[in-house]
């Protein structure tokens, strides 16, 4: 016993993430921040003296979901009014004030650049609503990123926001102006996530692959950054998201035939299959473009499993367009894909511009979903019989069993009594389910 006063007991701060990786991430960071307030994260809503909602804007659906979970968090403030609820992430960007309006049980609102001031807020020194641009780096402000719950796998955040300016897409409005954050910070924290047990780290940015930072001899590709990561001992896996074609460079391409840390997998988003839509969606490629850029890509690294993000119903998407969609996938064969139905955007150049029939647009989806379902299926099938590395990340349901991503970002299921969480084991696959594989450890 020592004669210190007992620290008074954690508040319970509990964290939900709508949309996509880069806010998962972001997550992680405000729980850092905020666990130098005193705050442990806790899975349950009831139980939490802060409810943080890090919320998506890409499409409609994703913003409503934000107003129909405040809506439910009703009853809980007003049994506990000292029950803080903040919103964060792209909605809090792009509305602002107004959720506090629409919402007045919301406490606090802060964008995705400002929330390295989320403890001021909470103390009350910063104002309670805050979604500027600062000019200070918030990754400067923020403590190191601890990688909270031990993971072997974690995200990186090397780049942030997009000047593409795609003629559908809020996030040149929600996150700002590309940034990248400079090669010795990036460096530093992949050092310090290795430190602490990670093998495997996925790189970030909403045009990652246009990544260009300061380093001490002047301005680096993403692929030198790469092959620097590559360098550091006990870093088995680097992983990338989400990519721009424009700003495949050929030293990037190079990286995925020289370095074997960097994994078999893309993601590529093409978003439509028409050189007309592409052109009104402002892309700034052609269909024949990114294929031939597929095959530079494929002739790099053959074994590559390539994944997409589509949009159907784009305005103005005609169905001979949508056949020119299906005639790019049938000759590409992804390994996985999103599809999603267009969603007009306010503050976006396509908002304005008259809609596809909704109805066509739903039959184009399930059309085009069956496609991507099909090959996803042929791609694992296509695993069976094979040799892959697999990262194990959590024990499975049943004893004994693991459950790990494959190089190619399958989920695996193997019966591994003596495994743990982090062991990176030599696998057969044997099986392939509707979305995971089964797999035998190798000799
Ligand atoms: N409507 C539908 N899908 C969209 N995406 C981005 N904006 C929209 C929108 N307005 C999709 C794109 C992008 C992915 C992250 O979300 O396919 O690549
Ligand atoms: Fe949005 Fe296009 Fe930028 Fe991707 S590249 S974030 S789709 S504007």
């Amino acid at each position: 016993m020592n004669d210190q006063a007992n620290p008074p007991a954690a508040k319970k701060l509990f964290i939900k993430t709508y949309g996509c990786q880069m806010n998962v991430y972001d997550s992680q960071r405000m729980a850092e921040a905020m666990a130098t307030e005193g705050y442990v994260l806790t899975d349950d809503q009831a139980d939490a003296d802060m409810v943080l909602l890090n919320t998506c804007h890409i499409r409609e659906k994703a913003a409503e979901k934000l107003y129909s979970d405040l809506g439910r968090l009703k009853p809980l403030k007003a049994e506990r009014p000292d029950l803080k609820i903040g919103v964060a992430g792209c909605v809090a960007q792009a509305e602002g004030e107004e959720i506090v309006r629409r919402m007045p049980l919301v406490d606090l609102v802060v964008g995705p650049q400002t929330y390295h001031r989320l403890p001021a807020m909470v103390r009350g020194e910063a104002p309670a609503i805050l979604t500027d641009f600062p000019s200070e780096d918030k990754f400067d402000h923020l403590p190191q990123n601890r990688a909270t719950r031990r993971a072997p796998a974690a995200f990186l955040t090397v780049q942030e926001g997009c000047d593409k300016f795609c003629a559908f897409c809020v996030v040149p409005y929600t996150r700002g102006a590309e940034v990248s954050r400079p090669v010795d910070r990036i460096l530093r924290e992949a050092r310090d996530l290795v430190d602490r047990g990670v093998r495997e780290i996925t790189l970030l940015g909403q045009n990652v692959n246009g990544w260009h930072g300061a380093g001490s001899d002047g301005t680096w590709g993403f692929g030198r950054l790469i092959r620097a990561l590559a360098g550091i001992e006990g870093l088995d896996r680097i992983r990338y998201t989400t990519s721009h074609p424009n700003d495949m460079s050929d030293d990037l391409i190079a990286a995925h035939r020289d370095v074997p840390q960097l994994m078999p997998y893309l993601h590529l988003p093409v978003q439509s299959g028409s050189d007309r839509i592409l052109k009104a969606m402002n892309r700034k490629h052609t269909a024949a473009g990114y294929l031939r850029l597929i095959d530079r890509i494929r002739e790099a690294r053959p074994d590559i499993l390539l994944t997409s993000d589509f949009i159907v119903g784009f305005p103005g998407e005609t169905d001979a367009d949508h056949r020119d969609t299906m005639r790019l996938v049938a000759e590409v064969g992804f390994g996985t894909a999103f599809s999603f139905k267009y969603s007009p955007r306010p503050g976006t150049p396509a908002y304005e511009r008259p809609e596809v029939d909704s109805h066509v647009a739903d039959e184009r989806l399930q059309e085009l979903q069956a496609l991507l379902t099909k090959q996803q299926k042929a791609a694992q099938e296509g695993m069976v019989g094979r040799t892959l590395g697999v990262l194990f990340e959590k024990p499975g349901r049943q004893a004994g069993q693991m459950i790990g991503k494959s190089d190619y970002l399958h989920s695996v299921f193997v019966d591994a009594p003596r495994a743990q969480v982090g062991d990176l084991v030599t696998v057969r696959i044997v099986e392939s389910a509707t979305n995971s594989l089964h797999g035998e450890l190798a000799a």
